[in-house]
């Protein structure tokens, strides 16, 4: 069997938890990377440089024989250069559509997948414009680079007009669209083979705190059939669309008059951390099963499962590891506020049994969490 090496660009905690499930299947991991020090660090060779220099791509591109991607805000041309010389998995179409929030929303309107109106935004005329087509309030958001939350204004008066455009105006281009009334956040995570299998995680409910995942529960409770099958339904139009091998996360509003889709990521994503304890085969070993070339695996989750964000400072690891079913991970991060620096798994035999282990893990943990309303 001759050895495979898949090359990360990024060596963050998803690249890390990349090659932790890749190992046992005897996959080899670079990363690409321009801190030393990263989370990936202890699992294979680390290229990269402070000015990402062509030449350390060049290395990075050598070292590997198949690449992927744990962020979607990199340089295409990164990812052009690699797709040039050897196989980038998923394709340069899946990074472009989802680095761009208009291209997302367009995508979504050509497969008739619900989604928020909306308006691109170049000017404060423009804000004006969105706010009597669409109506107040509207979130704007930056066209590209956002994540957790960050360059975002929500507009709930046109007196508000002025300072949306002041704080968001030299990052345009910006979009606005139209605040959803949601009664909560869902992802749904699926994996697309290289033969086009495609398998799907159960929807997860996802709860927020200041712009920050702050905890998932799997599955989501309370989704009907028609729900989740709504959901595979679009995720997988959108895979089939973009010819994307590999990981895809599509995250949504469930309202009273369906799901309305939000946005889209190309990999694993931190709503699906808890399939590493709490699914037959995780969303890390499914996307690099699919990098590499094999089976994709069953993405079922048999028993009610938590992920818990560990966000500024880590708790004691004792205490953590003292609750039953709790499944620790630390990304050997150093701490700072708001940075995710690890997370924790727990799961129960049930749902009453798996709120109770959520409240005594939160009163470990030093992040104030958003708990589950009883
Ligand atoms: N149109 C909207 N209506 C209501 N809330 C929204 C809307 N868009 C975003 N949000 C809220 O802001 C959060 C972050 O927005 P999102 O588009 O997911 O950007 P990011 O790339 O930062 O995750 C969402 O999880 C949701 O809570
Ligand atoms: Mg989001």
């Amino acid at each position: 069997m001759s050895k495979l090496r898949i090359g990360v660009l990024g060596g963050g905690q998803l690249g890390r938890m990349m090659a932790l499930a890749g190992i046992p299947l005897d996959l080899d991991f670079s990363f690409y990377e321009s801190t030393p020090d990263c989370p990936s660090a202890r699992l294979g060779p680390v290229f990269g440089d402070n000015n990402n220099s062509t030449a350390s791509l060049d290395a990075f591109i050598d070292s590997a024989d198949v690449f992927t991607y744990e962020f979607e805000n990199i340089p295409a041309a990164w990812v052009e250069r690699i797709a040039a010389r050897k196989p980038v998995f998923p394709g340069v179409k899946s990074l472009a559509t989802s680095q761009n929030r208009l291209n997302e929303k367009a995508l979504f309107d050509r497969l008739g997948i619900p989604t928020a109106r909306h308006a691109a935004i170049h000017s404060e005329a423009d804000l004006r414009a969105a706010a009597d087509a669409i109506g107040l309030p509207l979130v704007i958001k930056t066209v590209t680079m956002g994540y957790d939350g960050k360059g975002q204004f929500v507009l709930r008066e046109a007196a508000q007009i002025p300072a949306a455009w002041a704080a968001l105006g030299a990052q345009a281009p910006l979009m606005a669209e139209a605040f959803v009334s949601f009664t909560r956040e869902l992802s749904i995570i699926a994996v697309r083979d290289q033969a086009g299998a495609v398998r799907c995680y159960p929807l997860t409910q996802n709860v927020h705190h200041h712009g920050i995942l702050s905890h998932s529960l799997a599955p989501a409770p309370d989704i009907s059939t028609d729900t989740q099958a709504s959901a595979a339904r679009h995720i997988t139009d959108i895979m089939k669309d973009l010819g994307h091998v590999g990981v895809m996360t599509l995250e949504m509003f469930d309202t009273p008059s369906g799901l309305v889709a939000n946005e889209t990521a190309p990999r694993v994503h931190n709503s699906g951390h808890w399939t590493i304890e709490g699914a037959p085969c995780s969303q890390f070993e499914n996307h690099v099963r699919a990098v590499a070339g094999l089976p994709v695996g069953d993405t079922r989750c048999p028993r009610p499962a938590a992920m818990l964000n560990i966000i500024g400072q880590h708790p004691a690891r004792a205490d953590v590891l003292a609750q039953p079913e709790a499944h620790l991970h630390f990304y050997g991060k150093a701490e700072r506020d708001g940075r995710k620096i690890g997370h924790i798994t727990v799961t129960a035999d049930d749902r009453a049994t798996l709120d109770a282990r959520i409240r005594a893990l939160a009163a470990v943990l030093p992040n104030t969490m958003a708990l589950p309303k009883n």
